[in-house]
């Protein structure tokens, strides 16, 4: 029922149906520029996040920033950032179906509020439960696919990327992160979705 950003965060502050919460320090909503049309969704937060509040904040965080700041894009002006899931899981373990389940609504609602013209999901988990889809990241990355919901007025462009925890384990893809970064470049042109000039 959250009609602004800023209750929807209150909403997911509030929140006593998942079980993560229990082991956290923090809940880990959002970050990023209020009205950015370029949203990315990533997973769940590490320790750092957890300890922070806020997402993508870690080395994974930092990494995904120098990513998308070759494209011109930052938090601080024209990215949204969010997760599946706003609770650390415990030794960073994958979030269970449920986990994903029990957020989804959140989620929802952040999508249909911010509108974005663009979604990036970050990560093999991100995409899968975005795009409803079982296909693997690797046939799925630096596609142009579109995300659609009930109740939103159209669908919207997203592409999946490789999740930056991923490049930080195996740094000989970023050249296929790289070949993405163009794909969303030329696809926020397309979309007139302001970025800066890039690196
Ligand atoms: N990985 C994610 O998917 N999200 C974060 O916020 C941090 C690391």
């Amino acid at each position: 029922a959250a009609q602004t950003l800023g209750e929807l965060r209150t909403a997911v502050e509030q929140f006593g149906g998942c079980s993560l919460k229990a082991g956290v320090k923090n809940n880990v909503v959002c970050d990023g520029a209020f009205h950015a049309e370029v949203m990315i969704v990533g997973e769940a937060p590490g320790g750092e996040e957890d300890a922070q509040g806020l997402p993508f904040v870690g080395r994974a965080g930092k990494l995904l920033e120098k990513m998308v700041a070759t494209i011109g894009l930052s938090r601080a002006e024209n990215v949204y950032i969010t997760n599946l899931i706003y609770w650390r899981p415990p030794g960073n373990r994958d979030p269970s179906p449920v986990e994903m389940q029990t957020c989804a609504p959140f989620l929802a609602r952040q999508i249909e509020l911010k509108a974005p013209k663009l979604l990036l999901t970050a990560g093999k988990f991100a995409t899968q439960a975005m795009l409803g889809t079982e296909d693997g990241i690797m046939r799925l990355r630096g596609r142009k696919l579109r995300f659609t919901q009930e109740g939103l007025p159209a669908p919207i462009p997203c592409i999946p990327m490789l999740h930056p925890a991923y490049l930080l384990r195996r740094p000989e893809d970023k050249a296929k992160a790289w070949d993405d970064l163009r794909t969303i470049a030329a696809l926020c042109d397309e979309l007139n979705v302001p970025r800066g000039a890039g690196l």
